[in-house]
């Protein structure tokens, strides 16, 4: 099956997709990858996989809403859903993956995509209802410290209008280490973050399949 992947950064998820589709321990095709910004390294790193992709801009919807944003992002949301939507067949996706995607994606864009039969999965570098929203590790980190949590952890979950907050299709804790530096467990966390995007994604590929 097809898959999307929405990115707006250096894209380590999209890789860890993008090799696991190439060595066949995912059996999908990214067919199409969508950043929100112009500089993100993921895109390099599809077009160096052949992979088509394209650059969804928020700047012109700010600039025709001025003195309203919620619109701007709606409008964003809307068409970056009627971009999916208006793929050619052999691209169209049954599954979207936002992989590292920093932009909460809205009923504009969730509704028509639902409608479509299509799913929308996220990765978040945190357990269930733990640190939603943005800088996750960096937060869970500072609370070990502070001796307030003993691990943290990551989750794929599906994607609904509440940040971070979707049925979980999978987790994994990570144990946090007395002394150990953010960059440490930056690295920790991402190192298991490859593994879980692209089993959450086997798992709900597979459930579509039922
Ligand atoms: C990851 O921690 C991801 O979960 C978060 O952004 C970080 C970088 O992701 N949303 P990637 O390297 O761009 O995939």
């Amino acid at each position: 099956p097809n898959i999307v992947v929405l990115i707006s950064g250096n894209g380590s998820n999209l890789q860890a997709l993008i090799d696991a589709c190439a060595n066949h321990t995912l059996p999908a095709r990214i067919t199409h990858v969508i950043s929100n910004r112009k500089s993100a390294y993921g895109l390099v790193r599809a077009s160096t996989a052949s992979i088509p992709t394209t650059y969804h801009n928020l700047v012109p919807y700010k600039k025709s809403h001025p003195n309203s944003i919620p619109t701007a992002r709606e409008q964003y949301d809307t068409d970056l859903a009627s971009l999916i939507l208006s793929l050619p067949a052999f691209q169209k996706p049954a599954l979207i993956v936002c992989a590292g995607w920093m932009h909460i994606l809205t009923p504009a864009f969730l509704t028509p995509i639902a409608e479509a039969g299509i799913k929308v999965i996220n990765l978040h570098p945190a357990l269930p209802g733990e640190f939603a929203g943005a800088e996750a590790i960096k937060r869970a980190w500072e609370a070990g410290r502070r001796g307030e949590i003993k691990r943290t952890g990551v989750m794929v979950h599906e994607v609904i209008a509440e940040v971070d907050a979707g049925e979980c299709v999978v987790s994994r804790e990570v144990e946090l280490r007395e002394g150990e530096s953010l960059e440490g467990l930056e690295g920790r966390m991402h190192e298991v973050e490859h593994g879980l995007i692209v089993e959450g994604t086997r798992r709900v590929l597979e459930g579509l399949g039922k």
